[in-house]
């Protein structure tokens, strides 16, 4: 699907807040993409679908859950903020006719992470947390790291967002942890 298509198809099921969110995205992960040497189209798109399944009501994510048949561990379950990335993956593939296995791993890797994570899962975690109507504490440092060094941009995010979820008591999924220590090792040793 062309991407002209994919956001008159997002209109329809995005909210206002929620598109211009997503269009933000796609708009900083096309500029990564083109820093860091990666396809500009293929970020465009994972940026403007990673949250296309964020403004379904819990009934519809459950009735997708059971009729794409999506697996969900333990964690997974009891964090259900973290099923858009898993249902928006399957919805990018069903519903946006997109084939392309990096594309919708990104998708699925925009709130946790990925223990291994591809240059577009960190273009697209990163764009998804620094667009500009983003403002969470510090993301002006995050922003300036995005420019000089992707790993450490991510790590950064990945820092912010374990400790956010230590003060409040929060589950952490495991997949998060092994995020950061892949990316922690290749910032330290590389
Ligand atoms: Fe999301
Ligand atoms: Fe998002």
């Amino acid at each position: 699907m062309d991407i002209d298509l994919i956001k008159l198809k997002l209109e329809k099921i995005l909210g206002k807040e929620r598109l211009e969110h997503s269009i933000n995205t796609s708009k900083v992960a096309r500029k990564l993409a083109i820093k860091y040497d990666y396809d500009a189209d293929k970020a465009e798109i994972a940026g403007l679908l990673h949250d296309c399944a964020k403004d379904l009501d819990c009934k519809t994510l459950e009735k997708m859950i059971l009729e794409y048949k999506i697996e969900l561990d333990e964690i997974i379950q009891k964090i259900p903020k973290l099923l858009h990335p898993l249902v928006g993956a399957v919805m990018a593939k069903k519903e946006f006719n997109i084939q392309d296995p990096v594309i919708l791993k990104a998708i699925k890797a925009h709130s946790t992470g990925a223990a291994q994570m591809s240059l577009l899962d960190k273009i697209i975690y990163l764009s998804d947390k620094i667009e500009p109507l983003r403002n969470m504490n510090g993301v002006e440092e995050v922003r300036k790291m995005a420019e000089i060094d992707l790993d450490r941009a991510v790590l950064m995010v990945l820092n912010k967002g374990l400790l956010y979820l230590i003060s409040k008591s929060l589950l952490i999924h495991p997949i998060s942890i092994e995020a950061r220590n892949n990316i922690l090792s290749r910032v330290v040793f590389i």
